[in-house]
């Protein structure tokens, strides 16, 4: 087994003796979404995105908003970096959850989960950094692309994990492609930005 492998399985394992449920994948019907419009929760590998994070350059008092959050586990991993807040949105009632009982303790303090729908979330505005993980598909990117357009005024950072629906993005949101993270296997992590 590989070492991320093990590492993988030894982090379940931990959550799992704390009580916690970060990694388990949840299918879109399951959680209770439609597959045309939703892609399945499953969890960020932390490795591939704390590679990333540097990059971002100094996040105090910054704020980032996973879009599609979840069990939340992106989020653990952006609480890493000294960020002033971490929140999360996601649409799956039981996902929202799951993602608020794993938010235990000090975590509390700086995140907040909405139970919300990426198309019709009215508080964009808020956050300078946006972190998604291939939440939908690009009927639905060309939405949320229009909503953060409309409502985030200033500069912005989007990472992108898995850009299945890129050329939606790029053509309803005014950023642009900055740097591009394969990893070893197909997927990628791609960051935008507004300045
Ligand atoms: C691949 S998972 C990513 C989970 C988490 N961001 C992470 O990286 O660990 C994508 C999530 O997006 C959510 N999602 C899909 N469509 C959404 C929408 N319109 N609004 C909010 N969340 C949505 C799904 O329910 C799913 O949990």
């Amino acid at each position: 087994m590989s070492r991320a492998g093990l590492a993988y399985r030894l982090q379940a394992l931990t959550d799992r003796l704390r009580g916690l449920d970060y990694l388990d994948v949840v299918e879109v019907e399951e959680a209770g979404l439609d597959p045309k419009l939703a892609k399945r929760s499953s969890p960020t590998s932390p490795w591939f995105l704390r590679a990333v994070l540097p990059e971002l350059g100094d996040v105090t008092g910054r704020a980032v908003l996973d879009i599609g959050c979840g069990k939340g586990q992106a989020m653990r991993v952006l609480r890493s970096a000294p960020f002033r807040r971490v929140d999360g949105l996601e649409l799956g009632p039981g996902l929202v959850r799951t993602a608020r009982a794993n938010l235990r303790g000090s975590a509390a303090r700086r995140s907040e989960v909405f139970e919300a729908d990426a198309c019709t979330f009215d508080r964009y505005g808020d956050y300078d950094v946006l972190y998604m993980f291939n939440p939908f598909p690009g009927p639905v990117m060309e939405q949320v692309a229009a909503a953060v357009q409309e409502q985030r005024r200033g500069p912005l950072t989007v990472i992108y994990n898995t850009p299945s629906a890129e050329a939606e993005l790029l053509a309803n949101l005014d950023v642009t492609r900055v740097s591009d993270h394969p990893s070893a296997g197909t997927n990628r992590i791609v960051v935008y930005r507004r300045a």
